[in-house]
Order: structure tokens, then sequence, then C-alpha cells
């Protein structure tokens, strides 16, 4: 979402005749699309402007967006005072403003819902790989997460308005789509006539445009995964077989805790069916470790599931004690040392199925979609249905990179793929 948002912040001023640049000594505007899910993720913004603020023209504007800046507000400026303006999530439309007053301070957290969206300019040109966002904020109060602080309450986009930038992006360069949301599988909106449409409707309408090869969507709460959005996995070939839906721990007692109110017996038949759906789906997850009062035992519990799931491509986590969520408040909070070792652990897990699974692939060949070349510029990056990167030797003649292409997968390790063309 926060890449998004970054592309869209960046449209935005292009389309009033700015240009970027990599040099913060060159820059009249410099804007940090922020993150506040974990503590270390808000001490890097500002440490990052106190670095900034030394480099900049004296003119140059300098502010802060997104999560960190719903979640500081005005205090961001008694601890910056030179910082221009502070504009969550839902506001970073607003920033024209500042442009046009820029002696004042700009502050703007308000939950505007989906105003930002609709007064954006389009993207001239979408990137092969486009999100396109069709719910925003969350419902689901994981006592963990200051996300729906953040980023307010759910809400769903118009059905029309999100097919409208899915063939926008298609018309502009897209040949993948991302659909978007942080309860994306949530996403649910009625009509004026009463009809009512799923994620399954937009996934359906996406398929019929031709230049849409590949579908895909994050993020999935486990227990939204409906049974029209399972059949999906059946019956739309372009919906890739991966899917982001995060059981976050093993352990019964510590999901009660994070208010994530379902078992794992019920997590473990939504699998079931995705595998009956399409046999070679892959799944990928998020774990919190050290959450409050988890036990070596619970510890272990999540350990196991990630084992018996098999899930790739995922992310692990130290508990990090936000504001405004319940779980900063429990008891039993678990010490550094304690967190360090049992992230090692998962890790250690979470990297040998990936690398397990990498090497399963040798010999398949899969369909990829070209990313760039890599930094050497003597061989491509695709990435595989799975996410997964994959490095193929040049062509002699840049004509010849196919967009989307059949790849053999001829070695593998954790990290990546190296593979060949097919045809
Ligand atoms: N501490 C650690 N990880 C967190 N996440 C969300 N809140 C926290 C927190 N307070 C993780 C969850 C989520 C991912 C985006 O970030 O695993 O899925
Ligand atoms: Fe945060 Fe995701 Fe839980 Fe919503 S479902 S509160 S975004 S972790």
């Amino acid at each position: 979402m926060n890449v998004y948002d970054g592309w869209r912040i960046a449209a935005m001023l292009e389309h009033r005749g700015m240009t970027r640049t990599e040099n913060v000594s060159d820059a009249d505007i410099i804007i940090l699309n922020t993150c506040a899910v974990r503590a270390k993720a808000t001490d890097k913004v500002f440490s990052a402007l106190g670095r900034i603020r030394r480099a900049k023209k004296s003119s140059a504007l300098m502010g802060i967006v997104g999560c960190v800046a719903r979640e500081s507000g005005a205090d961001a400026f008694r601890r910056v005072p030179d910082l221009n303006f502070v504009l969550g999530p839902q506001s970073y439309h607003k920033l024209p403003e500042i442009l046009e007053n820029p002696d004042a301070k700009l502050l703007n957290i308000d939950l505007s819902g989906l105003e930002k969206f609709d007064s954006l300019p389009q993207m001239v040109k979408s990137p092969t790989v486009t999100y396109i966002p069709i719910q925003e904020g969350c419902n689901h109060c994981c006592t963990y997460c200051i996300v729906p602080y953040t980023r307010g309450r759910e809400i769903s986009r118009k059905f029309d308005d999100c097919i409208r930038d899915t063939i926008h992006a298609a018309k502009t360069g897209a040949i993948e789509i991302c659909f978007l949301g942080q309860n994306v599988n949530g996403y649910k909106y009625t009509d004026e006539n009463g009809h009512t449409y799923r994620l399954s409707d937009l996934i359906q309408a996406a398929a019929k445009i031709p230049e849409i090869m590949r579908i895909r969507f994050t993020s999935s709460y486990p227990t939204e995964m409906t049974d029209d959005l399972i059949e999906m996995f059946k019956t739309e070939p372009k919906l890739l077989p991966f899917l982001n839906m995060p059981i976050q721990s093993g352990a019964p007692d510590v999901l009660q805790r994070m208010n994530r109110p379902y078992d794992l017996d019920q997590y473990i038949g939504i699998i079931n069916k995705l595998r009956n759906a399409r046999s070679d789906i892959q799944i990928s997850s998020d774990f919190i470790v050290g959450f409050p009062g988890e036990t070596d035992s619970d510890f272990e519990q999540t350990v196991n599931i990630a084992k018996q799931i098999g899930y790739i491509n995922s992310y692990c986590f130290k508990y990090s004690p936000r504001p405004h969520t319940a779980a900063a408040l429990m008891p039993n909070q678990i010490p550094e040392s304690i967190k360090s070792a049992r992230l090692a652990t998962l890790d250690a897990t979470l990297n040998e199925i990936q690398r397990d699974f990498n090497e399963s692939c040798i010999g398949k060949t899969l369909s990829c979609l070209y990313e760039g070349p890599d930094k050497t510029g003597r061989h491509l990056v695709y990435r595989t249905p799975y996410m997964q990167q994959c490095i193929v030797s040049r062509p002699d003649n840049d004509t010849m990179i196919p967009a989307l292409a059949k790849i053999e997968i001829t070695a593998a390790n954790k990290a990546s793929l190296r593979g060949k063309f097919v045809e």
C-alpha cells in the first residue's frame, strides 16, 4: 500500500511539472512516506529527518506523509521544527496546498475515506505490475496492530471505480494487477440498486481485460476467504496460484490474545479447500514472535505450523509494542533477547522451506513476468507466479526480451532461481 501511495504522490508532483531527483541537496521538496507498523520503522523516519535537514537546501520543503504522520500528528512539528507538512495516509492528496503556501505548517491527519483516490491524477504510464487499491483500513483490530488507528475503519471503493482504474492500468502498460487492501478479501461494495460486489467479482471482471495476464491480491484475512473467492483459483487461470494469508502465530492462546478469532483446524480447513481448488497453490504468511505471554511451547507450535503448511515467501517479525494498541498494555512482555532468538529460529525454518520449494522448481517450466535487468546489466530478472526471482542471461538483442516468458528453471538457491527461455 505504501509503494502504491508513493507512486501516486510522485505522479501528482510530476503532473505539476516537477521531476524526481535522487539527490537530497538538489530537491525542492522532500517527502518521507512512512510506515508505523513497528517502532523501528518509526524511529528510522526521525533519524532520517535529522540527516536530511542538514543536507537539504534551506529553501527546500520537507515533510512526512503516511502512518507515522498520522501517529505523531502535531508532535512531529515539535520533534523536528523545520518540518513543513505532516499528512496522514488518507490526506496526502492535500500536498499541493504546501506548494501554494510554503510558509504554512500543513497538518492533516483526518481519515477522509476515499477522497484521495478520486482527487489524484491518473498515471500516464503504468508499471507492468500495477497495484489497484480496492479497500482501505481494517475492522479486525488485532491487539498488536496500529493500522486500524492509522488507516481507519474498513472502507471499500466502488466496483466501477476499481474496474475503471484496472482498465486504465491495462491500456497504459500493466500486464499484472495486484488488488490491494489491508483486508483485501473483506472487499464488499453495494451499489445504488442493492447489488453487492465482492473480490471474486473484481477478479472475474479484470480477467476479461485482454492485456491483463496475471491477477493477484494482498493481504487476506483467513476467515474472510469465502467459497466464491476460493472458487476463483479453480475457474480463473489468470489468477496466480499464490496467496498471502497471514496466520501470525500457531498457538491458540496467542491467537486469542491477538484477537484473531480462528482456530487452527479452521485455518487448515481453508488451506485444504484452496489446495483442492488449485493443487499447485502456494501460501505465504506473516508471523509475529515474542507476543506478550508467548511461551516456549507456544513458539514451538508456530514453528510446527510453518512446517506443516509449508509456507513459502514469508516474513517474521519481533513483536513491537505500538501506541493505541491493547497488546502494548498486556502483562508478560517478552524480553528482547528471547524475541531475537525466536526470530532467528523461525527465520531459519522459513528459509529452509523456501530453499526446498525453490529446488523443487528445477526442471519445471514457469510463466514469468519481466521485471528489469539485474545490477550488473548482464542478466534479466523475471518473477515467477510464486513471486520468486528468476535470473536469465540477457539476449544479444534487447528487442527479444519478452514481457511474459516461458522459462525453464535450471538452478535454485534460497534467494532466487536461474533459468533459460524455452521458446
Ligand atoms: N509488531 C510486530 N509486527 C507487527 N505486524 C503488525 N503489527 C506488528 C507489531 N506491533 C506485522 C504483522 C502484519 C505485518 C504487516 O506486520 O505480521 O501481518
Ligand atoms: Fe492489522 Fe492486518 Fe490485523 Fe487488520 S487484520 S488489524 S491490518 S494485522
